[in-house]
């Protein structure tokens, strides 16, 4: 497949500055960019226009599943835009209804509604939870503290971080947070006008943070006794990241009770598309016509590219036993960054996560960091970057490793090996 992936251009090449200009000169700075001009991947790595390799452990934010330049990827992008790419919801193609029957297939009885962000597909799971307490006059939705649900109005609403909000008031009306894995502070925050509960499977953004099996099956109650949709977002932790399809599946596998449990509601992007930019929703089955002709849409919403993509990405992944390798070689690095955690405990506070979506802590103050105002996790990013391997920061004493299913264990060894270097010149 090699020969249909152009090589980089003369610009891209070797001259970070002109694009760094570029950037300066013409893109809006909502983003805080490391100083890193990337040009093309290859697997686990990426490599930037100077020709830095780096060995990619962020994964693009949970969503390069396959890596970089995957023949799949590129053979279903290649393929499918020689048949159709984009017709609109107004008629129905194949591709659309094969990839929801996939996702309902592994979830549960229910039908899925087709978006092309996590922020779009979570805003729909809003929509729907309205549509649900309408004629009741309940809107309410609970969220977590420290939750990510997307930029939009209604998910910095939602998103339980002040952060996303300031300067954006007012803000949306009809969200509250409610602490993370307390089920008895969700229990006494519920008011005559709530109708739903959102929480992630495992807090992404906040910090690496899975939900415990207590309070997922405790939602559940919860929400069935006071007739609430349990809505779960599995933007960053779904999609075979922590071993299983869905974080609650692997975080309920083999807990009493748990082989039933299932959400109202399920809100994907992400990996779904490998980097093809696709989201979409999962709603169960007695809840999956609220949303009626007329009531939802997206013009690109589900286009057969996309749709192609995403399949063959499941094709992939289910072929070569991927969720087996995030969950083993997900459970190995973690024992590693554990060890770490143990060995230098002036730089290392824990590490903690499921599968492929994993957290190393650090300690609040690094004395090696003390004269920079930036947090520590993005001085250790930025020290990571130097030595190779690129992970993403969560809050300012989390990185985030969220490598592609298919990381290879000497890759996984060459990560861990390239962290500890860090960590011991920061002791
Ligand atoms: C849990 C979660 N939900 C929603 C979103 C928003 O997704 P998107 O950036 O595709 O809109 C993110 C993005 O990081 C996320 O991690």
């Amino acid at each position: 497949m090699k020969e249909i992936v152009p090589s980089p251009s003369a610009i891209v090449r070797n001259d970070h500055e002109s694009v760094r200009e570029l950037f300066a000169k013409n893109v809006v700075p909502s983003y805080g960019r490391f100083e890193i001009v990337l040009s093309h991947g290859d697997g686990s790595y990426v490599f930037d226009v100077a020709g830095n390799r780096y060995l990619d452990l962020g994964g693009g934010i949970a969503v390069n599943c396959l890596g970089h330049a995957h023949p799949a990827i590129t053979g279903a992008l290649v393929g499918q835009s020689k048949k159709l790419i984009h017709v609109s919801n107004l008629y129905f193609t194949e591709p659309q209804g094969r990839l929801a029957a996939e996702i309902v297939k592994r979830i549960g009885a229910g039908k899925v509604f087709f978006s092309n962000s996590g922020a779009e597909a979570n805003e729909g799971l809003f929509k729907l939870a309205r549509k649900f307490g309408h004629d009741e006059g309940r809107f309410e939705i609970l969220t977590a503290t420290n939750s990510f649900h997307g930029r939009t109005m209604a998910g910095i609403a939602a998103t339980g971080q002040d952060k996303v909000k300031k300067g954006f008031e007012p803000i949306m009306p009809g969200f509250r947070h409610i602490p993370f894995n307390d089920l008895e502070e969700a229990r006494n925050a519920i008011s005559p006008a709530t109708v739903a509960i959102m929480i992630e499977g495992v807090q992404g953004e906040g910090g690496v943070t899975p939900a415990t099996p207590e309070y997922l099956l405790g939602l559940r109650a919860l929400c069935d006794e006071k007739k609430l949709l349990l809505l779960m977002d599995g933007v960053q932790c779904g999609h075979f990241r922590t071993g299983k399809f869905q974080s609650f599946q692997r975080i309920l596998e083999g807990v009493p009770g748990g082989e039933k449990f299932l959400p109202d509601g399920l809100s994907m992007a992400k990996s779904l598309g490998g980097g093809f930019p696709i989201g979409a929703f999962w709603v169960r089955a007695p809840f999956a016509d609220l949303l009626g002709p007329g009531t939802h849409a997206s013009t690109f919403g589900g286009t057969p590219l996309a749709c192609a993509v995403a399949l063959k990405i499941f094709e992939v992944i289910e072929n070569e036993k991927l969720d087996e390798n995030a969950r083993k070689l997900g459970g190995r690095i973690q024992s590693e960054l554990e060890r770490l955690a143990i060995n230098y405990p002036t730089v290392v506070k824990s590490a903690r996560g499921l599968g492929f979506m994993l957290g190393l802590e650090l300690v609040e103050k690094i004395p090696a960091f003390a004269s920079s105002d930036k947090s520590v996790a993005i001085q250790f990013t930025n020290r990571l970057h130097a030595e190779g391997v690129m992970t993403i920061p969560a809050g300012t004493q989390v990185i985030r490793l969220l490598p592609p299913l298919n990381l290879k264990p000497q890759e996984a060894a060459e990560g861990i090996s390239k962290i500890e270097e860090i960590i011991k010149s920061l002791v």
